[in-house]
């Protein structure tokens, strides 16, 4: 398949390619686009084929539902139903951002979009090519991450253009992503409401909102894989080609370089992906993530796909703390190491 690919500046928005783009839109293609968590895969949410092209791209099983995007909160009426008045709050706190809402579907949300389940998962991204592609589009767009099912997701245009080049109809191509992880989702079908996936916004934000928040048990435990309530956390995810550890324990830097030197023994090439602090540490190529979380978040997926690129074999990643943010961290990290931790005594 052929791929039309455009840079878009954000703050300078050319209307004349972006109405190219909604007209693939509107035609039932497929089209990449920035928000300010991952890069997304896009498709008119209301037609089926349509929605069955982003499955085939991504390479990803269809019981996994997708995410619609929408440009304004009054079209959550449109798509969904009881929409109670902690899921209203968190809306007007938190639209247009990094956050998905899951609610009762109402019927013109197609079963293939759900991925067969009654509930459907909203959000307003805060990226204003995607807001006015949506609304030149004149409908809702579901969009999974932007990568191919299984790796990381891509968070630079540069490495959606290489994972998905002709993959799709077409490719927009805008800035960094702000936060690098994965919207918050959280289940407003219970009455009190639980986080299915951690993202940038926290439990705790959520809490000063709306009171009391659940986590899905599935996300406290590595069995995630089983019984996770967002049918996409149970399959293999974020994973590089390379093999990734997270390295904890005392004595970090002097035990992880006796692992570089044994790797180098036996012709495996090392990486360590650590804060700006520890950058000099290491005996091997080094990916510095920043100096706090908010940063090692953004530069996180990037740093997996460099990594391959750089053709390493193995990747020690530090281990980030679960405060805050830090759990959305600690969560990909896990997925991506396939839940591999050397702590060293
Ligand atoms: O930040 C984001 O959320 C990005 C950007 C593109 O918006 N999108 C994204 O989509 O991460 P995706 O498809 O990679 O992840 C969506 C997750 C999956 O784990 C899926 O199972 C879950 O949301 N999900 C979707 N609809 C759901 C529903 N009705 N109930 C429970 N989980 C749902
Ligand atoms: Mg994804």
């Amino acid at each position: 398949m052929k791929t039309i690919i455009d840079n878009i500046d954000e703050k300078n928005i050319d209307e004349n390619i972006l109405i190219k783009y909604a007209n693939l839109i509107k035609n039932g293609e497929t089209v990449i686009l920035p928000t300010e968590t991952v890069y997304g895969l896009g498709a008119n949410a209301l037609d089926e084929n349509a929605v069955a092209k982003i499955y085939e791209a991504k390479g990803r099983p269809s019981d996994n539902p997708l995410i619609v995007h929408i440009d304004s909160i009054e079209k959550v009426n449109e798509l969904a139903q009881n929409i109670n008045y902690k899921a209203k709050k968190v809306m007007n706190k938190f639209w247009p951002g990094p956050i998905t809402i899951i609610l009762d579907k109402k019927e013109i949300v197609p079963n293939k979009t759900s991925g067969g389940l009654k509930t459907v998962a909203l959000r307003m991204p805060n990226n204003n090519i995607f807001l006015k592609l949506i609304s030149l589009s004149e409908t809702p767009i579901a969009a999974p991450s932007a990568n191919i099912s299984g790796k990381p997701s891509p968070t630079k245009s540069k490495h959606v253009v290489e994972q998905m080049n002709n993959r799709v109809s077409g490719i927009i191509c805008g800035n960094d992503c702000d936060f690098g992880i994965e919207s918050t989702i959280v289940d407003f079908t219970e009455e009190t409401p639980v986080i299915l996936r951690p993202g940038s916004i926290t439990k705790e934000e959520l809490e000063s909102e709306i009171g009391e928040v659940l986590i899905d048990k599935s996300l406290l435990k590595k069995e995630d894989n089983i019984n996770a309530k967002a049918p996409g956390m149970k399959y293999k995810h974020y994973s590089p080609n390379a093999e990734v550890f997270i390295v904890d324990g005392n004595n970090i830097f002097e035990n992880v370089n006796n692992l570089i030197r044994e790797n180098k023994s036996k012709n495996l090439v090392t990486g360590v992906i650590c804060i700006d602090e520890n950058k000099d540490k290491y005996d091997c190529e080094v990916i510095n993530l920043g100096s706090d979380l908010d940063e090692v978040g953004k530069n996180l997926f990037a740093s997996l796909i460099d990594m391959d690129n750089k053709n390493i074999d193995i990747i020690y990643s530090e281990y980030f703390g679960n405060n805050g943010v830090g759990m959305a961290v600690m969560n990909r990290l896990l997925k991506s190491a396939g839940y591999k931790v050397i702590k060293f005594d």
